[in-house]
């Protein structure tokens, strides 16, 4: 079968593109058309052409696959587009399912575009860290306005066809049969002369304000990135100057945007994502359980925003609690959540009731009996969790899956209590649990196949990126995180003051550095942990300068004081406290500070998170070096455009971060060793191993 089909329905020629799953514009597909436009313009009898997505959707975007192929090897979308912009008989684009980048961008050389109402069309190249590259810069301006042409390319969001037809970017709707709209549709434009071409067209609203308003938003919403700022320069070119000319400066700056790390990091994190769903051994026909309702233990934080997770989807949640004034007090909460968001006018008072009613209080833990899924959700301790599920154990009904949301504690452990270990799995949420998308699924020793898939398919209906990991202190994130914060102290004990080793995080493009990411989850977590394990181990007591700004009484945002003073609430400012506390502290222990360079904090701190993840990874705990990645940037704010640490390791070369971790007197993990004597990197272990 050809990868464009040809047909006809009398006077219309029809290309039908088959490139499943989703009719990338990948080898092949500019072949096709150029061989489909050829018949059209030298067959008479053929008055118009209709070009059309075969399966599921039209052309869902350029294959991002060939982006890293030779040049002259990859698929030739401005060559089609060009020939379509100059072609003598209508063109009619006919959408469904999604038109994206590519695919909306050769939409848009057709001198028409027809598209059943809930299709999407968009440009959402700058989520991949490049640009439109096939004319769309130039020519969704010269149909939409810039600055709706400028809100879908920075934003990458695509629109309903609907609201897409009253933009102008659709000419017709089609209800009912697609094709046959379509060829109707191309019958009664074949006369149509001269035909219209966007390329012809102006774009309005090009004001000098609207661009320095989008330059000034991008600071906020892509502060660091390349591509944004090379889609507003184009998008101003579209208003200020002949096609041509914007034309050719979209490809060279798309490919100067493609060449980027950038890009590549974003690149990696699509597919990486995509990646972590499939699990080796778990066939895409393992049964799965039907999750109909759910069962949470805990009201607090972490309990009402999983709760929220399921709520948003119309699953029911009984939520059990141990007093009235905490039940009352979680689901207050999860009404204030709700209230906030349609406040912001991003959902009305119906849904808010409508998702309350869904959601059961109780303080009886036999309420549970029906729920196909229970979820623990109560403090870090491994008595009381043991004894939740013993008892759950003789509630639950048979087949239902029973999850802890621990971070850090043994789920074989949990699950032994059990007479159903099949049936224990981990489900590690990430607060703010209703926002942040990673979920951590732990797969214990025992934990059934069907309880696996069945968390994997729960994930993606709760619209959370599920990461199957194995059963280690702190599974993957938090067992990186702890190396880090140790780096970090070590770091300021060094010479570096706290805002420094944040500042180089910052830099990075993370949120927030290690210390304000400590005392906004509290500095007593760490401290009581510290303490017991060295009571534990029989060590003296920890007197480490965390330890002692938590023994003043500062343990972070929640008592307004920690390593940083929060005079508003909320904002970090740096504590002369703190300089204090460190002052005495190095003295004390006859450190002599030294200045620490943001490179080496980047390094130090980056490199800690790298090697404690070739740990895990030669481990087994995880799968993939990607999925570590996906890890990072969904659970931790590690930015996307960097690609997750495991490949920001690439990118500077593993050989240098072996030898750099060596010069700040860290011992690269075995794997990071090997690989780096090898001239390898994460990206070839991990194609190495699923080719294996
Ligand atoms: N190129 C190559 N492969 C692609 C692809 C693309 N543009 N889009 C999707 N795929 C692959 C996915 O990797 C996945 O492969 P596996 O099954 O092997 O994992 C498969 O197609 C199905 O994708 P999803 O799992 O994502 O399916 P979905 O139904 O959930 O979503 C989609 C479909 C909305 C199209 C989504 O895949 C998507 O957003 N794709 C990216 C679209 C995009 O960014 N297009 C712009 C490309 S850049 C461009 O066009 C540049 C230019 O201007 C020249």
């Amino acid at each position: 079968m050809s990868i464009v089909e040809q047909s006809r329905q009398d006077d219309v020629l029809i290309l039908t593109i088959q490139n499943p799953p989703v009719n990338a514009f990948g080898v092949g597909v500019p072949e096709g058309l150029h061989a489909g436009l050829d018949v059209a313009a030298s067959d008479d009898s053929i008055r118009a052409v209709v070009i059309i997505g075969g399966g599921r959707t039209f052309v869902a975007g350029a294959d991002i696959r060939t982006f890293d192929l030779p040049r002259e090897q990859t698929p030739d979308l401005r060559g089609t587009v060009d020939r379509l912009d100059r072609f003598e008989k209508p063109t009619v684009a006919a959408i469904h399912g999604t038109a994206l980048g590519g695919g909306l961008e050769l939409a848009l050389a057709c001198s028409y575009r027809v598209a059943v109402p809930d299709a999407q069309l968009g440009l959402p190249e700058v989520k991949l860290g490049v640009l439109p590259g096939a004319g769309g810069t130039q020519r969704l301006p010269r149909v939409v306005g810039v600055q709706r042409a400028l809100e879908m390319m920075l934003s990458g969001t695509p629109v309903r066809a609907d609201e897409a037809a009253q933009l102008g970017l659709v000419d017709q709707l089609v209800q009912g049969d697609l094709l046959t709209g379509a060829v109707q549709f191309a019958r009664e434009h074949a006369d149509a002369r001269p035909l219209p071409r966007v390329s012809e067209r102006q774009a309005e609203g090009g004001s000098p304000e609207v661009f320095a308003a989008a330059r000034a938003g991008l600071q906020k919403t892509h502060r660091g990135q390349l591509s944004p700022g090379f889609i507003v320069d184009l998008a101003e070119m579209a208003a200020t100057q002949p096609f041509e000319q914007g034309w050719d400066a979209e490809a060279r700056l798309f490919m100067q945007a493609k060449d980027s790390p950038q890009s590549r990091g974003l690149r990696h994190i699509f597919f990486a994502e995509r990646e972590a769903g499939k699990i080796p051994g778990l066939g895409k026909d393992t049964p799965q359980t039907e999750i109909r309702t759910a069962g949470i233990i805990g009201a607090g934080t972490m309990g009402g925003g999983i709760a929220m997770n399921f709520l948003n989807v119309g699953i029911p949640v009984t939520i059990v609690e141990t007093s009235q004034e905490a039940l009352d007090r979680g689901l207050s909460v999860v009404r204030r959540n709700y209230e906030n968001t349609a406040k912001k006018g991003r959902m009305t008072m119906e849904d808010v009731e409508r998702r309350m009613a869904l959601l059961t209080p109780t303080l009886n833990m036999e309420d549970l009996k029906d729920a196909d899924i229970i979820i623990e959700a109560v403090f870090e301790n491994m008595d009381v969790k043991k004894d939740i599920f013993t008892r759950l154990d003789g509630i639950a009904k048979p087949g239902a899956i029973l999850a802890t949301n621990t971070s850090t504690l043994d789920v074989n452990e949990i699950a032994s209590v059990t007479s159903r270990p099949e049936s224990v799995i981990g489900l590690h949420f990430f607060s703010p649990a209703n926002v942040m998308r990673l979920l951590e699924i732990v797969r214990a020793d025992k934990t059934s196949q069907t309880v696996l898939a069945t968390s994997m398919a729960l994930a993606r209906r709760i619209k959370k990126v599920g990461v199957v990991v194995g059963v280690c202190d702190g599974f993957v994130g938090n067992r990186m995180v702890h190396r880090y914060g140790d780096e970090a102290r070590k770091l300021v004990e060094e010479g570096a003051r706290p805002q420094d080793a944040d500042a180089a995080m910052h830099a990075l493009g993370l949120p927030m550095g290690p210390f304000e990411m400590s005392d906004m989850a509290g500095l007593d977590v760490g401290y009581l942990i510290r303490q017991h394990q060295a009571k534990v181990a029989g060590a003296p007591k920890p007197d480490g300068w965390l330890d002692r700004i938590v023994e003043q009484g500062r343990k972070g945002q929640k008592t307004q004081a920690g390593i940083y003073d929060y005079p508003d609430g909320r904002k970090p400012v740096p504590a002369a406290s703190t300089d204090e506390l460190l002052s005495t502290y190095r003295q004390e222990k006859g450190l002599t500070p030294r200045e620490v360079t943001q490179e080496e904090a980047t390094k130090r701190l980056v490199y800690s998170l790298v090697n404690e993840g070739a740990q895990i990874l030669d481990e087994g705990i995880a799968q993939r070096a990607s999925d570590i990645d996906v890890i990072y940037v969904y659970g931790y704010g590690f930015p996307a455009y960097r690609g997750g640490p495991m490949q920001y390791a690439d990118e500077q070369g593993l050989q240098n971060v072996a030898a750099d971790l060596e010069r700040y007197g860290q011992t690269p993990a075995p794997l990071l060793k090997r690989l780096a004597e090898e001239g390898k990197t994460f990206s070839s272990y991990d194609r190495e191993r699923t080719r294996g």
